[in-house]
């Protein structure tokens, strides 16, 4: 345990209204600040988009979200987590340079999109286990076990509809973000007993292409 340190007298409260909040990030700076873990933003089923922002407006939180994720640096990123209780999130991963870790981890490169009100239901019961981390739970990776294959219904930022099947790491990356949107973590699902430090452990777990030595080593099962 750690000692007694200073208690804050509050949390920052947000705006009610999800468009005021959408208004604060885009007044304040870029990168906008990633939540951490313990935000109750981030235990909170984020509002449907119905339609609560201006084009310009959504297209404004679109490109902070965009440049957020890509300096932090991550493959996903769900509004909630820059403070916006809205069903949104960004996705965007230039896969790994190793192909044998790509091979293992069926990640293939995802274009940059936007999900708007994003579902995901499996398709299938296979499941794959891989060290996996958030940008929330600053500093620590954990094996997560994720449907391997899911089907993903969504809408893009103009309003199409997308329905579509993702496999491997892309179905890894909707899942995580989708559960975002839903108030969950993926600590709420992973194997705790793998969790790595990611200043310590964590990148030599991360660099075998299944975590099996992590599985063997740590005590921990793989689906
Ligand atoms: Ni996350």
């Amino acid at each position: 345990m750690t000692g007694a340190r200073p208690v804050p007298s509050a949390i920052d409260p947000l705006p009610r209204d999800v468009r005021d909040q959408v208004l604060q990030v885009l007044d304040g700076p870029v990168p906008a600040p990633i939540v951490q873990a313990g935000h109750p933003v981030l235990r909170t089923v984020a509002q449907p988009y119905d339609g609560q922002l201006s084009t310009a407006e959504l297209m404004a939180l679109v490109e902070v979200m965009r440049t957020t994720m890509r300096e932090a640096p991550g493959v996903g990123l769900a509004a909630p987590q820059i403070g916006i209780s809205l069903a949104l999130a960004v996705v965007e991963d230039p896969g790994p340079l190793d192909p044998e870790i790509a091979a293992a981890r069926e990640r293939r490169p995802l274009a940059f999109r936007v999900l708007v009100n994003p579902r995901y239901e499996a398709v299938g019961v296979e499941r794959a286990a891989f060290y996996e981390g958030c940008l929330s739970v600053h500093g620590w990776s954990a094996v997560t076990s994720r449907h391997l294959r899911v089907r993903l219904t969504a809408a893009d930022e103009t309003g199409s509809p997308v329905d579509e099947e993702l496999t491997g790491w892309q179905a890894r990356i909707v899942q995580h973000e989708t559960d975002h949107l839903h108030g969950r973590l993926y600590v709420d699902v992973a194997e705790l007993r793998s969790l790595a430090a990611t200043d310590g452990m964590a990148a030599v777990w991360a660099s075998e292409p299944h975590p099996r030595t992590a599985a063997r080593i740590l005590g921990f099962p793989l689906v």
